[in-house]
C-alpha cells in the first residue's frame, strides 16, 4: 500500500498571535486540531503508514498530541523535522526520501481539509504525478494551473499565485508522487520568497508529460488564514451536526 506524508512545517505567520502558543497545524478546526483531518484523509484511502514533517519552536507538540498513531489506525507513524521552517513545500517533502523507500508517496498539506474520497486516485496511480483540482471562488494566494487552449483538459503549466488566473481552479494541496519526486526536487531552485515550492516540481512533471489531474469532489479548504479557518471550522461544525 501507498505510504502518506503530511507536510505540517512552516511558521504560520499569517495566523499570528494563534501561532506564537502551537504550531499551526495543532490549532483546532471545529473540534479536532487541524493536523487530525489530513491524518484522517489519508487513513480513509487505506493509507497506514505515514510521516509527518514539521518544524519551527513548537514541533515538539506533535508527539504528545498524535503519540504513535494507533489511535488513527495507523501501523506506522515517523516524524521529520525541517531545518528551515520556511525553506518551502518541496524541501520539506525532500525529508522524505527516505521513509518513500523508492514508492509513491501520497502527500497532503498540514492546513489542507477535505471530505472527499481519494482513494480509488491512490488505488489507481502507477506512475508519474498527480494533482487534485478544486473549483473556488477566490483564488487569492493558490495556485492555478493553465489549460492548452486547443486541449481544455490538458495542463499546460501551473502558475504561483498569480495575480491573473488563467482557469477557474485552484491546485489543491494533494499530491500523489512516484519517487522521480526528489531529483526533481533537487533541481528546484529557490523562488522569489526564497523557498523549493512545490509549483515548480509539479511544473517538472508537467514539461515530461507524467502529471495527471482530478477535481476533487466534495469541501475542500485550506486553513492557513483567519478566514479560512473560520471557513473550514464552521464547514466541519455543521458536517458534524453541531446544534
Ligand atoms: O493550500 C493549497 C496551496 O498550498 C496551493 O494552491 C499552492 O500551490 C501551494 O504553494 C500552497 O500555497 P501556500 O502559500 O498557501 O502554502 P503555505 O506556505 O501556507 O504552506 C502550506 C503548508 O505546507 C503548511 O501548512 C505547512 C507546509 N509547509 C510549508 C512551508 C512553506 C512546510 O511543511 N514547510 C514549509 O517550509
Amino acid at each position: 500500500m501507498m505510504k502518506g506524508v503530511v507536510l505540517a512545517g512552516g511558521l504560520g505567520t499569517r495566523l499570528t498571535p494563534l501561532t506564537l502558543i502551537t504550531n499551526k497545524h495543532l490549532l483546532p478546526i471545529y473540534n479536532q486540531p487541524m493536523v487530525f483531518y489530513p491524518i484522517q484523509t489519508l487513513v480513509r484511502a487505506g493509507i497506514r503508514e505515514v510521516m509527518v514533517v514539521t518544524s519551527g519552536p513548537h514541533s515538539g507538540h506533535f508527539i504528545q498530541v498524535l503519540k504513535n498513531g494507533k489511535e488513527f489506525g495507523l501501523d506506522h507513524l515517523e516524524y521529520g523535522y525541517q531545518n528551515n521552517p520556511v525553506g518551502g513545500i518541496a524541501d520539506a517533502l525532500s525529508i522524505c526520501e527516505d521513509f518513500a523507500d523508492r514508492g509513491s508517496l501520497m502527500v497532503i498539506l498540514g492546513d489542507n481539509t477535505t471530505d472527499a474520497n481519494i482513494g480509488p486516485a491512490v488505488h489507481r496511480f502507477k506512475e508519474g504525478a498527480m494533482i487534485f483540482l478544486k473549483k473556488v471562488p477566490n483564488l487569492r494566494g493558490l495556485g492555478v494551473p493553465v489549460f492548452d487552449k486547443k486541449n481544455q483538459k490538458k495542463i499546460i503549466m501551473i502558475e504561483e499565485k498569480p495575480k491573473k488566473p488563467k482557469s477557474p481552479y485552484a491546485v489543491t494541496g494533494l499530491y500523489i508522487y512516484d519517487n522521480k519526486v526528489f531529483d526533481y526536487i533537487r533541481r528546484c531552485k529557490p523562488s522569489k520568497r526564497g523557498q523549493l515550492e512545490i509549483t515548480e516540481v509539479n511544473n517538472f512533471y508537467i514539461k515530461a508529460g507524467m502529471m495527471r489531474w482530478e477535481e476533487l469532489k466534495g469541501f475542500w479548504s485550506d486553513a492557513g488564514t483567519f478566514e479560512s479557518l473560520l471557513k473550514a471550522s464552521q464547514y466541519w461544525a455543521k458536517k458534524k451536526g453541531i446544534k
